[in-house]
């Protein structure tokens, strides 16, 4: 007891501006971190899949040339161009399943796929927007899209086609995404 409110309560708020300073130069600093080979070994030590995140990385000219934020954006955009070609996938096999059973499963994972794309552009339109949080929700909405294709294929008939190859390797992209995301 017996201190000085007035000086309390100004000693906090001095306390809490220069924590806010410290937070807000830290959001501002982490978007434009150049990748250089420590970032790119630190974004992949964090992905569940690091062989695969260094070959996606390592194979694009680009990475060495970019910042963190651009960096999200490139690997959002192979996610893209993969939610993209899967869903071409599923169409074409539900048009060609001659099974119901599978047919009504390719049909479901369409759905996801449906979904998956409208979340992809909005996490790309979440990142220019420079809402990086925002941006890690919207990815992990599309994991969750692919995961629920996958868990159409729980029970049997097993899917005979490469889908769940390609769902994990759209997987482990986005898991790329959300890392960096997260670090944004
Ligand atoms: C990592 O990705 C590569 C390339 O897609 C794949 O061959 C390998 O099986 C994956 N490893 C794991 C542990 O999932
Ligand atoms: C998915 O993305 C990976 C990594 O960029 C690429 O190697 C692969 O060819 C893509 N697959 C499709 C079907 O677009």
């Amino acid at each position: 007891m017996g201190g000085d409110p007035a000086l309390c309560s100004s000693v906090v708020s001095v306390l809490l501006i220069l924590l806010c300073a410290g937070l807000s130069l830290h959001a501002n600093a982490r978007p434009s971190i150049k990748i250089t080979s420590t970032v790119v070994d630190q974004i992949c030590s964090k992905s569940i899949n690091s062989s695969f995140c260094l070959n996606v990385l390592n194979s694009d000219p680009r990475t060495r040339t970019v910042d963190l934020k651009q960096l999200a954006q490139i690997t959002i955009n192979y996610a893209q161009t993969n939610v993209s070609s899967n869903q071409k996938l599923i169409q074409s096999l539900s048009s060609h399943a001659t099974d119901p059973k599978l047919k009504e499963r390719y049909d479901d994972c369409a759905d996801h796929y449906d979904e998956a794309t409208g979340n992809i552009e909005y996490a790309l339109e979440r990142l220019n927007s420079g809402d990086f949080p925002g941006t890690n929700i919207a990815v992990s909405a599309v994991f969750t899209d692919v995961d629920d294709c996958e868990e159409e294929w729980k029970t049997p008939p097993a899917d005979p086609s490469q889908l769940s190859t390609k769902n994990k390797d759209l997987k482990d992209l986005l898991d790329i995404s959300l890392v960096i995301s997260n670090l944004l």
